[in-house]
């Protein structure tokens, strides 16, 4: 049997800091109700010169280097993305050369904040059939990009990151088992308002630009619902307890839905990674950016059994459960 293991990983955050008080200054809201509401304090916002992409490759210069391989050696470049830099090349082969990654396949995965689980489950897939050996898998976005900050429902929550990880071949786990799955019914939850196929008719508010629109309430509900949902079908899968988990590593959403998660998984928050009050909802960076900050700091051990999920736009979500 073929596993996937990580063997690196690697994170980067832009350097601007946007707190609450900042935001105070620019619309209708407070410290006090973004971080009892959302657990937010601050969050990172990229400057103009900087994009998904320049991001994305310094997560995965990063996490190449933890990983101690050479960049020849990759087979395989997944990356998981809403807000990529082009239409087309996609970001996985705009960066292909910047990182000294060989001719490999080498694509963007749209599942908004569902991307990076989606990214690592088709990597995961690729090392178990034997057709890759060693995969870059990263999750990036520049949310600001398609903020309206005008409006305070959204621009208070969403942000900028990356985080990768190389993945390996092994014959020990590893990866046990990824789970992804989508609904469309719930398309209006969460969506832009514009796109390149649609057309850009509906964008007059926030200066030319798409935007995120959220009816924010509906979609926490249906989140907690639906992420208690794959958390069982995730441990059932592989026959194991919640008992057994050493980490949750969650979509970084709102605090809120992630102690309703903790809860339901009956973990003591000293066990699940938060890092969404200081980096808010970066999609589908959250998870490698909470997992690479947590391998970093020495708080996840190998050995360690490691529930990974996220939610997001489509509806999309997905989890992984990896024994570190
Ligand atoms: O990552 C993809 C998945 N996304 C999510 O999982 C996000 C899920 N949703 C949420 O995190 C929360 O629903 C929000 C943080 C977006 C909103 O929190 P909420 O507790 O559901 O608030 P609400 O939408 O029910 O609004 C409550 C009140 C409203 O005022 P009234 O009608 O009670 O007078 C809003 O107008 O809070 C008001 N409000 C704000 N007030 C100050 C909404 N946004 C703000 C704001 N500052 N930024």
């Amino acid at each position: 049997m073929i596993y996937s293991k990580i063997i690196g990983t690697g994170s980067c955050l832009p350097d601007k800091i946007v707190t609450n008080h900042d935001l105070e200054k620019m619309m209708d809201t407070s410290d006090q109700w973004i971080r009892e509401r959302t657990g937010i304090r601050e969050r990172r916002v990229v400057e103009d010169n900087e994009t998904t992409g320049t991001l994305a490759e310094q997560a995965c210069l990063r996490a190449i280097e933890s990983a101690g391989v050479d960049p020849a050696e990759i087979d395989l470049f997944v990356m998981g993305t809403t807000t990529p830099d082009l239409v087309f090349p996609s970001t996985a082969c705009l960066l292909q050369k910047k990182l000294g990654l060989p001719d490999c396949g080498a694509m963007d995965i749209n599942a908004a904040c569902s991307g990076f689980m989606y990214a690592l489950s088709v990597a995961d897939k690729f090392v178990r059939t034997g057709d890759a050996k060693k995969v870059l898998v990263c999750g990036a976005e520049t949310l600001s990009k398609i903020t309206n900050w005008n409006k305070r429902d959204t621009a208070v929550l969403f942000a900028d990151g990356a985080g990768a990880l190389v993945l390996e071949a092994s014959e020990e786990p590893g990866i046990l088992s990824t789970h992804i799955h989508a609904n469309g019914d719930y398309v209006d939850l969460l969506t832009t308002n514009a796109g390149v196929s649609v057309g850009w008719e509906a964008v007059s508010e926030n200066d030319g630009k798409p935007e995120i629109q959220m009816r924010g309430n509906e979609v926490f509900k249906v989140a907690v619902r639906t992420l208690g949902r794959i958390v069982e079908e995730t441990l059932g899968a592989n026959d194991l307890q919640k008992s057994d988990l050493d980490w949750l590593i969650p979509h970084q959403a709102n605090l809120r839905i992630i102690t309703a998660m903790a809860k339901k998984l009956e973990m003591d928050m000293d066990h699940v990674v938060v890092t969404v009050d200081r980096h808010g909802n970066t999609s589908a960076a959250s998870v490698p950016l909470a997992l690479d900050e947590a391998v970093r700091d020495g708080r996840i051990k190998r050995g360690d059994l490691l529930l990974l999920e996220a939610f997001g736009g489509g509806f999309t979500w997905g989890s992984a459960l990896i024994r570190y």
